[in-house]
């Protein structure tokens, strides 16, 4: 059959483009000369202004005291809501909610995801750095068979699972924060993973 491993492989060799065109940040402000390197057409300069980069920075704060606790909600509902990418890790096939909730493997992805926030959090002023870090985690999911489609669904999961964490600091303001970031995290995942 031909490893989906040596062929993912070769496509990760390829040269990464950026095709995926993300979608639209919800506010239009121009707030630096960062271009996240997007793509040549620099359309995705804008992302995150300087009043949401405090508001992601603030509310983490809160967050990072339950980072297991959110990362196990946020993968548990997105294996509710959509089975199919729960047949993506190997060992979860065909288990049970239940089972899954102490599964290590699942903990530890949902850890390493979180973790990824806080290294985007610690380069939100560092663009470069960034891209540079997320276009390298995006071309290693090529390898774990991750669509680009399932990436998408990440941001809506967390912010669901971070909102009852936040509790009377949330607002429309910090949701809206937070989705931007994730709009920037996965478009630059995904840019890394369409070839
Ligand atoms: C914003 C979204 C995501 C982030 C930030 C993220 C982050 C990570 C990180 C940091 C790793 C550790 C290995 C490495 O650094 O290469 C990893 C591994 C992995 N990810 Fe993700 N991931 C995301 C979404 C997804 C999705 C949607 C899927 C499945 C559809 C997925 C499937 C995997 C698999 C299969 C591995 C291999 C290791 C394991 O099974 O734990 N990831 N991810």
């Amino acid at each position: 059959m031909g490893s989906d491993y040596s062929k993912n492989r070769k496509l990760k060799q390829r040269k990464v483009s950026s095709k995926v065109q993300p979608s639209e940040p919800s506010h239009s402000v121009v707030i630096s000369e960062a271009s996240y390197g997007l793509s040549e057409s620099n359309n995705v300069a804008n992302y995150i202004t300087d009043k949401q980069k405090e508001l992601v920075l603030e509310t983490w704060k809160i967050v990072q005291c339950n980072m297991t606790r959110v990362g196990v909600v946020m993968f548990m509902n997105l294996f509710e809501t959509h089975p199919d990418v729960q047949d993506v890790f190997m060992p979860f096939r065909g288990l049970a909610a239940e089972d899954m909730k102490q599964n290590s493997r699942l903990i530890s992805h949902a850890l390493r995801v979180m973790g990824t926030v806080e290294k985007c959090l610690a380069r939100i002023n560092e663009p470069r750095r960034l891209e540079d870090m997320l276009k390298n985690l995006g071309a290693r999911h090529v390898m774990y068979n991750a669509k680009v489609d399932y990436i998408d669904l990440i941001g809506p999961q967390f912010i669901l699972a971070i909102k009852p964490e936040v509790g009377d600091h949330w607002s429309l303001e910090v949701e809206e924060a937070w989705s931007d970031l994730f709009k920037l995290i996965t478009h630059i995942m995904k840019a890394a993973m369409a070839f």
